[in-house]
């Protein structure tokens, strides 16, 4: 079993060694919801023997317009037996917009905090209470409704870290619409690919954002997708753009007569209040675009019922929610980690927190601490490579700060090295605060193996046990499924609430990718360990898709775009390791016919942007190799073990390659090393 290349970042052989350290909860445990491992081991076993009595009591604490039938959970993961068929709550009716926001207010919590914003620049700040949210809501539910969207209708939403963007996709959720959110770091190819995907007749935006201290000119974005939407015979009604005084002069934004519409001149007149379309347990809440190891990025769907559910249930487990947090997401809501962990799972529990517009090292390495002082933070939740960037600048950032409300640390996004876990665990929380390595998924809705920070003994570098509901197990190469102490292949074995339910228009593409692989399991694409203690420790993807940053890259995704270059004939991408990014992209480019080696400096640039045009900069290529020929078996199959090797300089380790067509282009591809 081996995982698809580059490991994670390790460097310091010190750090290596505190794998094998254990944590357990200490203080931790002391009014925690589930406060010891017996109680969590006793959850788990319930929660597997019988799930319509644990997943229905859990889901007493939600309104509902009409409650479920019994059985809970109806599923069939065994392509054998007839179609992949996911179903939880059968028969109920409820609304995730009425539970995150209208509950807490019938409740007497109008007052509360929803938002903390903090933008991009220092002292840009605002604070939105759940009454206040729940307005913003409707107005703009009305909106969308004046404008035609309907139950069913979808939106695309392509906006900067502003409370209109959770405030945005709850509008859709109340009046039943499907809002596929896309990343606003993602290029207008990106985009226009989504758009065309979903088909949406309304598109939310903003005039811009300024990230650090660079201007993205968000609408312009929006306005060329269109155009090739246009171009391939979609069209689309309504733009409504978001005034972002900050970032850009109203003056200086270009404005289609009868297609695009101020947000704050036709938003705020609409009426604050505005009724909740009661959804199907199983009607479509989002769709979110995620890579896969071919060209075209999947449109993940999520349902309505489980998914919330699920989302809440993990948010207030994991964190160990208490009404006295400050809780504090990092994530964009254009990923999933910011639909179930900004504006789903802490609004169910009508959690207070810090929205983040910015980035943590802008203007200086210091923001991220700074910021939680300022809300006096109680529980942060980012990924492996901030935590690295952070690190990268020096303790001294870090300590400067009090950061003595810490309670909880979390991390997602790749397996965490166990550096820099050490310096979280060690500088960042002073020893004091347990780490939630939570390992999940675009496709699972929320947090799967996770330690619960009260209950599990920590080990650094494994996101330890399955949360509620959820059976691992790991499988051989054959498909075997292992016991004990074993390395292979990560799947599941049952189904979970959040599940993904299918693929955008392509529900075949969902059985092949997921259930084909071992039929009867839920393959994640992930290699794993699970050690004695029934442990597990994620290695990484064993498909074609890159880690960059804790964020799915598609090597095909990569190629595709490379050889849209007109002097690329043929490329070839791999990961490799990287000290920041946990895998950095790798890609071998063969030129056109007749082109010599090396090419002037010049074409590397150009090979570059093109990337970043197609996809986005989150797919800048790190290395350009030059490869006059690419290692194939007679069959025309590139070998990318053999790049993978060359890539990661372990040469020496290249294994047969007797069944290369021409055995000689690894010799060429060594000498362009450098070039
Ligand atoms: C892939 C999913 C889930 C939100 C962020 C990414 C990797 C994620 C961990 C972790 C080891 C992890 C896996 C997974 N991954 N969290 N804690 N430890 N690996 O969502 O883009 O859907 O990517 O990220 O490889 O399959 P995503």
């Amino acid at each position: 079993m081996a995982s698809n290349g580059a490991t994670p970042a390790q460097h310091d052989g010190h750090a290596d060694e505190y794998k094998n350290h254990q944590f357990p909860p200490g203080p931790a445990a002391e009014g925690a919801l589930v406060s010891s491992r017996q109680q969590y081991d006793e959850m788990h076993r319930e929660s597997i023997a019988d799930p319509d009595k644990f997943w229905g009591k859990i889901a007493e604490d939600f309104v509902w317009n009409k409650l479920w039938q019994n059985p809970v959970r109806r599923f069939n993961f065994d392509v054998r037996t007839g179609p992949v068929k996911i179903e939880w709550f059968v028969g109920a009716e409820t609304n995730i917009s009425y539970n995150c926001l209208d509950r807490h207010i019938e409740a007497g919590q109008g007052d509360r905090v929803a938002f903390y914003w903090e933008g991009n620049d220092l002292n840009e700040d605002c604070t939105v209470t759940y009454s206040q949210l729940l307005d913003q809501v409707c107005q703009l539910a009305n909106y969308l409704k004046s404008v035609g969207v309907k139950r069913g209708s979808d939106v695309t939403i392509y906006m900067p870290m502003i409370p209109e963007l959770p405030a945005a996709m709850l509008a859709c959720a109340r009046i039943g619409a499907v809002h596929s959110v896309v990343f606003a770091g993602f290029s207008a190819d990106s985009l226009a690919g989504r758009i065309l995907d979903s088909r949406p007749s309304v598109v939310l935006t903003a005039s811009a954002v300024k990230r650090g201290a660079k201007p993205i000119n968000l609408k312009g974005i929006v306005d060329s997708a269109i155009k090739k939407v246009e171009a391939q015979g979609h069209s689309i009604s309504t733009v409504l753009v978001y005034d972002h005084a900050l970032a850009a002069k109203r003056t200086d934004v270009a404005f289609v007569e009868g297609r695009d519409v101020w947000w704050q001149d036709a938003v705020p007149r609409q009426p604050t209040e505005c009724p909740v379309e009661w959804m199907g347990a199983e009607e479509p809440l989002f769709k979110l675009y995620t890579s896969g190891s071919t060209g075209k990025p999947k449109g993940v769907e999520h349902t309505t019922a489980g998914y919330m559910v699920g989302a809440s249930t993990t948010f207030k487990y994991v964190f160990d929610h208490r009404q006295s947090d400050i809780y504090w997401c990092t994530a964009d809501c254009g990923w999933i980690t910011g639909h179930s962990y900004v504006t789903y799972g802490p609004m169910l529990n009508g959690a207070t927190q810090v929205l983040f517009e910015g980035v943590p090292t802008y203007p200086d390495a210091g923001r991220a601490w700074d910021i939680v002082d300022k809300y006096k933070v109680t529980l942060l939740y980012t990924a492996p490579t901030a935590i690295r960037a952070l690190q990268s600048f020096g303790d001294k950032f870090v300590t400067q700060h009090s950061r003595k409300t810490l309670r909880i640390l979390g991390t997602v996004g790749e397996p965490i090295n166990p550096e820099a876990w050490k310096w979280y665990h060690e500088v960042v929380g002073e020893g004091r605060c347990p780490i939630v390595d939570t390992w999940w998924q675009t496709e699972t809705g929320a947090h799967m193996i996770t330690p619960l920070p009260g209950a599990t003994t920590l080990k650094p570098g494994s996101a330890t046990l399955p949360f509620f509901g959820v059976e691992p197990a790991v499988l051989s190469e054959k498909g075997e499924e292992m016991e004990g102490e074993c390395e292979g292949y990560l799947v599941i074995k049952t189904a979970w609430p959040s599940c993904m339910r299918t693929l955008s228009g392509d529900h075949e593409r969902f059985e092949t990718t997921y259930f084909k692989v071992y039929p009867g399991y839920y393959f994640t694409g992930d290699g794993c360990r699970r050690d004695a203690d029934g442990y597990y420790w994620l290695i990484g993807r064993v498909d074609d898709v890159i880690n960059v940053s804790g964020h799915r890259i598609g090597t095909a995704e990569v190629e595709g775009a490379l050889t849209q270059h007109p002097q690329c004939a043929e490329a070839a991408v791999v990961p490799v390791e990287h000290p920041i990014k946990g895998q950095g992209i790798y890609a071998y480019v063969t030129l056109m016919v007749g082109t010599e080696y090396p090419p002037p400096a010049q074409l590397k640039k150009e090979l570059v942007a093109t990337v970043r045009e197609v996809i986005g900069p989150i797919a800048t290529p790190d290395v350009i190799h030059w490869a006059p020929g690419l290692p194939k078996t007679r069959s025309g199959k590139i070998m990318r073990r053999i790049l993978r090797k060359i890539a990661s300089k372990e040469e020496d380790q290249l294994g047969d390659t007797s069944t290369l067509a021409d055995p000689s282009v690894v010799q060429t591809l060594l000498s362009m090393r450098g070039q």
